[in-house]
């Protein structure tokens, strides 16, 4: 059991409440067994560590000792673990919704040619696929675990991961399996890009995702999700990956109006897309279709940043009624920041998310975005999944951007970091 006390401002959430950041000053915080028992006001702590242990009773503490009348709690038989935190900011963990982190090889020369003008296009996609396909097992899960290792150091505690620089049978399969060591939020995208060996029939591409890679994917991915794009998959094709993807019990993602305004946001309503991501364009149509659908738009702002797109305007979504989630969409090629905080600070800055509303959509918002409840709030019954800032506030994350802001993260009440 831990007692966290000394919290300038607790960051607590309500997944329900859209863009509005509950904040407590000066909070304290009581874990046990790796999951939030309460969440408050320092002065009621007392009481709610009291109230903890009326509920659990007896339970775990030693008979001898009770019939002694030694002991009266778990704080006195040491089972009570009290930091106190001296005034920090503490945030839930970073829920990262929206990765590709399933890749060899290295694209900063695209980057720097980028910044010298040139301009992005999926077709750069094929470069990873070749050197993914060249690497071992080893090589890719080293290369993962090092970049969760990193993004762990920057508050993120729940990742979602993409395959889909495989685009094989036996290369898709193999990134599931490694994802699924080491998150349940796995996600398909075999229709990444149309791989080179079917460049001048994509339809026979699709047929093989369909036909094959999906029936052997069953049971190894959460999610489906499909780049729906000009020079990557058309809005027919998209519909057909990812109904085949439901029909064998995988929810559904898009990536979507990336590059272009095309249908591809309205798409991911009608198909009843969980999230549709990047929605770099959309119209005020769009907006107001994905309100009334309830779907999740999952902007990226790290996306915009390092192909020189223009940013949206989150100002935009919020006032439609959209559910805005922010991730880092970290990959080789568009984007290759795993830094939640960095992405927050873009939010604030460039696209006029409030700080309460991009901090929200990086926590809360990214657990709507995956359907999870247990994460992305602090409330009773969430994951002991905590951030403790270098700050008093977590104002901080937006107001320092490129200061490492995150001192001590917790993952199931396990300090990881
Ligand atoms: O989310 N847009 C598609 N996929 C990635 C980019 C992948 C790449 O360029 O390697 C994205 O931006
Ligand atoms: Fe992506």
């Amino acid at each position: 059991m831990q007692l966290f006390t000394g919290i300038s401002e607790l960051v607590v959430n309500d997944l329900d409440r859209l863009g509005e950041l509950d904040v407590i000053a000066d909070a304290a915080l009581l874990v046990d067994d790796g999951r939030v028992i309460w969440s408050g006001p320092s002065a009621q702590a007392d009481t709610a560590l009291a109230a903890h242990e009326d509920q659990i009773g007896t339970a775990g503490l030693n008979d001898d000792d009770i019939a002694n009348g030694e002991v009266t709690s778990a704080n006195e038989l040491g089972g009570l673990e009290t930091i106190d935190l001296g005034g920090k900011a503490v945030i839930p963990g970073f829920v990262d919704s929206h990765n590709h982190l399933i890749f060899a090889g290295d694209r900063s020369e695209e980057f720097a040619a980028r910044m010298a003008g040139q301009k992005y296009s999926a077709g750069g996609i094929a470069t990873t696929v070749a050197a993914t396909r060249a690497a071992t097992e080893t090589e890719l899960e080293a290369n993962l675990v090092h970049l969760l290792d990193q993004a762990k150091r920057q508050g993120t505690t729940t990742f979602e991961i993409k395959s889909g620089y495989g685009l094989t049978v036996p290369d898709e399969i193999q990134a599931l399996d490694i994802i699924n060591r080491h998150t349940e939020e796995s996600t398909l995208i075999a229709a990444h890009v149309v791989p080179p060996e079917f460049k001048d029939e994509p339809e026979r591409y699709v047929d093989l995702v369909i036909d094959e890679i999906i029936p052997a994917a069953e049971g190894k991915a959460k999610w489906i999700d499909v780049f729906c794009e000009t020079g990557a998959f058309t809005e027919d094709q998209t519909r057909r990956i990812i109904e085949a993807g439901k029909a064998v019990g995988m929810k559904p993602r898009l990536h979507a109006n990336q590059l272009t305004e095309g249908g591809a946001l309205k798409l991911g309503a009608e198909l009843g897309c969980v999230s549709v991501d990047h929605a770099t364009f959309a119209s005020d149509e769009d907006l107001e279709i994905l309100a009334e659908a309830g779907t999740v738009v999952t902007l990226l702002p790290s996306i915009e940043f390092s192909t020189r797109q223009p940013y949206p305007d989150a100002r935009r979504y919020v006032d439609a009624g959209v559910s805005l989630a922010i991730a880092s969409d970290c990959n080789p090629g568009s984007g290759f920041s795993n830094s939640m905080p960095f992405v927050i600070a873009i939010g604030v800055r460039d696209m006029h998310f409030t700080v309460e509303q991009a901090v929200w959509a990086a926590t809360a918002g990214g657990a709507n975005a995956l359907q999870r409840t247990d994460v992305g709030h602090l409330g009773a019954g969430a994951r002991a999944d905590l951030a403790i800032l270098d700050a008093p506030s977590y104002r901080h994350l937006a107001y320092r951007p490129g200061v490492q802001l995150v001192e001590r993260v917790y993952s199931g009440g396990e300090l990881i970091v």
